[in-house]
């Protein structure tokens, strides 16, 4: 079993470069499954979440080709398989993109329900709404979710709440469904961008992704490709906050800035200088960070998946500051293992109060999910003492690299393996 250490205290100063986003590229991986031809694809993360659903498309029928550590190619012709069993679903959410991905090749799938990290329930309705509204029945039996149609024909359909997923499944399996097919109030993450773009390069006809309003019209066949995914949002954001909550110097390199306006702008708020730059950000801070408000909402607002290292910065402010979780249901978890490096946080539903204190101090502490993880990493770098974070694997579901990267730049940080107790005393 590992854990990642933390010595805090560090100021971090360097640079720092992000890797492809994962949200992206576990969007982008399972549409290979909409072509029949190599589908090159470039700055993909290191991460587990990725390397799930590669070996997915391998187990699937796919010919995988690691060219170096973020390109791979893919050539899906092999895949004959519309099934994919709980064994190789549950370990991720964004299996379900395999329900989109093969209704668009084969007008069937059967896909166990997907996994992920639990912010409480994390329904599927909106999904299965664009699916039938493409013309399939979808059912759920014997714990797999069943989807099929005669023939997708393309319609319009508007989401009751903004969702990633669905805006995702739902361009996956319009994409080669007859006619056009319309989604409002459709997500505007990058990653939906990245996502059209990716299939777009491929012979897509698909508009208006980036907008609330997404046209689709279907197309026969999808080519070959080469693609780059681009940089990963909440990986910079994070490194932003690690600038910050040390009161250190990093360039943050490999980013699009617009994408980090939201973060930039929060973090103006609590007194740190952003620098931004064609493809890099500049984040300095000196002294205590101020406090401040925040509510998460879908893109362009606060992300959800930045609420777990922004609060554990403003757990160091002066003042009083308001968390509101505008996305999921319970994405506060973390916060008790933050209150064990003694943060003062009380919770009440989606809302936290994060009452400032002048210093941590380090902790035995777990990773409850995975930016809850990288929340630990941050608390560690800014507390006293050494700092010890169990359940990393959430961690490595996410962050490229995330110990070398931080330790180049200043932190005592690493990796270290633990024996059980228990496991021991069953070796003896
Ligand atoms: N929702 C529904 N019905 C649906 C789908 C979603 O009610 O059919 C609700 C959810 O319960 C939630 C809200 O809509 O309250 C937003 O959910 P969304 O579908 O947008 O989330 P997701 O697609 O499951 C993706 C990211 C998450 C990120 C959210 C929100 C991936 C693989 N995951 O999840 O990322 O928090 O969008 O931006 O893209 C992370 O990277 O740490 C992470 C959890």
């Amino acid at each position: 079993m590992e854990k990642i250490i933390v010595n805090g205290g560090n100021r971090l100063k360097g640079e720092v470069s992000v890797s492809g986003a994962k949200n992206a590229a576990v969007a982008i991986l399972p549409a290979v499954l909409l072509c029949d031809e190599i589908c090159r694809i470039e700055n993909v993360p290191s991460i587990s979440d990725v390397n799930v659903i590669v070996r997915i498309l391998y187990e699937l029928g796919a010919s995988v080709k690691v060219i170096d550590n973020s390109t791979v190619e893919i050539d899906p012709s092999g895949i004959n398989s519309f099934m994919l069993p709980a064994s190789m679903s549950t370990k991720m959410r964004a299996s379900s993109y395999f329900i989109g991905a093969m209704l668009g090749r084969f007008n069937r799938a059967k896909v166990a329900p997907p996994g992920g990290c639990d912010f409480g329930v994390r329904p599927i309705d909106q999904h299965i709404k664009g699916f039938e509204t493409l013309g399939a029945t979808v059912t759920i039996d014997g714990g797999m979710v069943n989807a099929y149609a005669k023939e997708l024909i393309g319609g319009s359909v508007y989401l009751d709440k903004v969702s990633v997923g669905a805006t995702v499944n739902i361009m996956l399996a319009a994409v080669k469904a007859k006619g056009l097919t319309v989604i409002e109030n459709a997500a505007r993450e990058p990653h939906i961008v990245d996502l059209a773009n990716f299939l777009n390069s491929m012979g897509a006809d698909i508009m208006g992704a980036g907008t609330n309003v997404i046209k689709i019209r279907g197309v026969n066949y999808l080519h070959s490709t080469t693609y780059s995914i681009i940089p990963d949002q909440i990986e910079a954001g994070t490194y932003m906050i690690a600038a910050a909550i040390t009161g250190g110097e990093l360039l943050i390199k490999n980013v699009i800035p617009k994408h980090l306006e939201s973060i930039s702008a929060k973090l103006e708020e609590v007194g740190a200088t952003i620098e931004e730059f064609d493809e890099a950000v500049r984040v300095k801070m000196d002294g205590r960070p101020k406090c401040c408000n925040v509510l998460t909402m879908p893109h362009p607002g606060f992300p959800t998946d930045m609420q777990p290292q922004m609060t554990t910065l403003l757990a160091l402010a002066d003042g009083v500051s308001i968390m509101t979780e505008g996305v999921w249901d319970n994405r506060f978890k973390y916060v008790d293992q933050l209150t064990l490096m003694g943060a003062k946080v009380k919770v009440d539903g989606k809302v936290a109060v994060i009452t400032g204190v002048e210093f941590l101090s380090a902790a035995p502490v777990r990773a409850t999910d995975l930016r809850a993880g990288a929340a630990m990493i941050l608390a560690g770098l800014a507390a006293d003492g050494q700092t010890e974070i169990d359940n990393i694997e959430f961690i490595d579901r996410g962050y490229d690299n995330i110990v070398e990267k931080l330790s180049a730049v200043g932190a005592d940080i690493k990796r270290r393996e633990f024996i059980d107790p228990n496991e021991r005393r069953a070796a003896i």
